[in-house]
């Protein structure tokens, strides 16, 4: 069993609602993206991961050569490597994959993005929250049939380029995803539409 990440892991208390997995934002941890998959779905399961990766003290789930340049090897690598974490916690935790849908912020959101082109069978689907191309390959065909992905990004986001979203959707979309797309009147934070709009498409 590969439980390597430190991680937090609160049970449901309505097993109709679907379990979340939790990928934190540059700089975040386990425990940061707990209130907002309490407002999302209070019921679910939620398991979240703390980055390994650290940036001069600053948690991430991969590193980067610069912001917004990345290395696609230490991406690839680092995905695989939360992906067998998923999946090991999955069985140990009695999750089921089938229903495990993802809610990632920023770096979080990236490496949900990344596990739905090279691992699809650990997740359900997710919502990826200023999320931006960070491995530039269309997901296999037929990968993520069935699959629903969410993805919300800001009008004046200084991190996210505007082409990024729907280059991402279109990647996404390439397996077989379906993908739901938007803009908000938002930078790189989080505003009261993100919830009212993820807790919608999650319902
Ligand atoms: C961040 O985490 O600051 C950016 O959204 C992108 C990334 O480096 O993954």
């Amino acid at each position: 069993m590969n439980l390597s990440y430190q991680h937090v892991f609160q049970p449901g208390t309505d097993p109709t609602a679907a379990p979340l997995l939790l990928l934190h934002g540059t700089g975040g941890n386990e425990c940061d993206l707990l209130p907002l998959a309490r407002a999302l779905s209070p019921g679910s399961a939620v398991l979240s991961p703390r980055g390994d990766v650290s940036e001069h003290g600053a948690n991430r789930f991969f590193a980067r050569l610069a912001e917004g340049l990345f290395d696609p090897a230490e991406v690839t690598r680092r995905t695989h490597a939360l992906a067998d974490f998923i999946a090991a916690a999955s069985k140990h935790y009695g999750l089921d994959p089938a229903r495990l849908t993802a809610v990632g912020f920023s770096n979080g959101a990236n490496i949900a993005a990344t596990i739905l082109q090279l691992r699809p069978t650990v997740l359900s689907g997710a919502i990826l929250l200023r999320s931006m191309v960070v491995l530039d390959q269309p997901a296999t065909a037929a990968s993520l049939t069935g699959k629903r992905v969410l993805l919300l990004n800001g009008t004046a986001d200084p991190i996210v380029p505007v082409e990024h979203p729907p280059h991402l959707a279109a990647l996404l979309r390439a397996g077989g995803a379906d993908v739901s797309q938007q803009m908000l009147p938002a930078n790189h934070g989080l505003i009261a539409a993100d919830l009212t709009t993820a807790k919608q498409w999650l319902a």
